[in-house]
């Protein structure tokens, strides 16, 4: 099928409970769609608390701050980073991205639209859980991929947050990660019991896209600053990374509904800018 070309797919990282692994999938999985062929834009939502930098063992010049407060081009913000994806550093010292002013607002979404048509794939890793400002962002994207872990406290968080973002926006497609399984019988029921809850609850389908195991390897890449992918590219969490990637461009090709309805930018304007919304 036929890509639509203009407009790179804005898929957001998120989760319920925090610390299952959003920025460590986010940034592995952002090499491995470029190791695919992709183009990739990783940008580090969690202002404030940013870490994706500090994950790949970058000291980014500039991050998303200085392009608000000092006015830089999002361009000369961006920074190339393993297997040529572009990089958004999130910085600190800014709490809060979705209240800015009109103005402010109106400067990034114009150099976003420029930026778009230069990649197939924007990342955004969030912050853990939402807010109502979070949430607004969240409805604008394309595609959400929601990580969990097999501990029923991720689960519980995982189906809370789901529950309310389709509760305000039933379109979106989920795609759901299992992250740090011991065994691939626990992945999968973890799996089972949220599309199982989804359907029977909030009659929506989540897509599962894959398991990650529980590896050292993610531990020891983080303490050494590399991303796991390349710390040890034969690494069991590595392998299963490179397979979700696949697993994912497949579906991004084959989801016709998915295309068609591709508009983040066009949300934006809408949710952000004070236009009339649309449901
Ligand atoms: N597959 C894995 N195997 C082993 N350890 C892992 C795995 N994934 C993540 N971890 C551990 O969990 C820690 C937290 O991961 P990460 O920072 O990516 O989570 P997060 O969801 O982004 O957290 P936050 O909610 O604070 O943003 C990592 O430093 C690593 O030690
Ligand atoms: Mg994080």
């Amino acid at each position: 099928m036929q890509r639509n070309n203009s407009q790179a797919k804005a898929v957001a990282i998120v989760s319920g409970k925090g610390g299952v692994g959003k920025s460590n999938f986010s940034l592995n999985f952002a090499i491995s769609l470029a190791k695919l062929g992709k183009r990739v834009l990783l940008f580090d939502m969690d202002i404030g608390m940013g870490n994706i930098d500090i994950l790949m063992g970058r000291n980014t010049e500039f991050t998303i701050i200085d392009f608000f407060e000092k006015q830089i081009p999002l361009k000369e913000i961006i920074s190339t980073g393993p297997e040529n994806i572009s990089f958004l550093a999130g910085g600190s010292g800014l709490t809060d991205l979705f209240s800015l002013e009109e103005s402010a607002f109106k400067r990034f979404l114009a150099e976003l639209t420029h930026l778009t048509g230069q990649y197939d794939y924007i990342l955004f890793d969030m912050g853990a859980g939402i807010n109502q400002d979070s949430s607004k962002f969240l409805l604008c994207v394309d595609e959400l991929i929601v990580i969990t872990t097999p501990e029923p406290t991720a689960i519980m968080d995982a189906y809370s947050m789901m529950k309310y973002l389709n509760s305000i926006n039933h379109l979106i497609p989920f795609y759901l990660i299992c992250n740090r399984v011991e065994t691939t019988k626990e992945g999968q029921d973890t799996n089972k019991r949220l599309q199982n809850a989804l359907r029977k609850f909030l009659t929506k389908e989540i897509t599962p896209l894959g398991l990650l195991p529980d590896d050292k390897t993610v531990s020891r890449a983080v303490i050494k600053q590399i991303p796991f992918i390349l710390f040890n590219p034969e690494a069991r969490v590595s392998k299963a990374l490179i397979e979700i990637a696949s697993r994912f461009i497949k579906q991004s090709f084959s989801d016709d509904l998915t295309v068609k309805n591709r508009n983040f930018l066009g949300n934006l304007k809408r949710y952000f800018l004070g236009k009339k919304a649309h449901k």
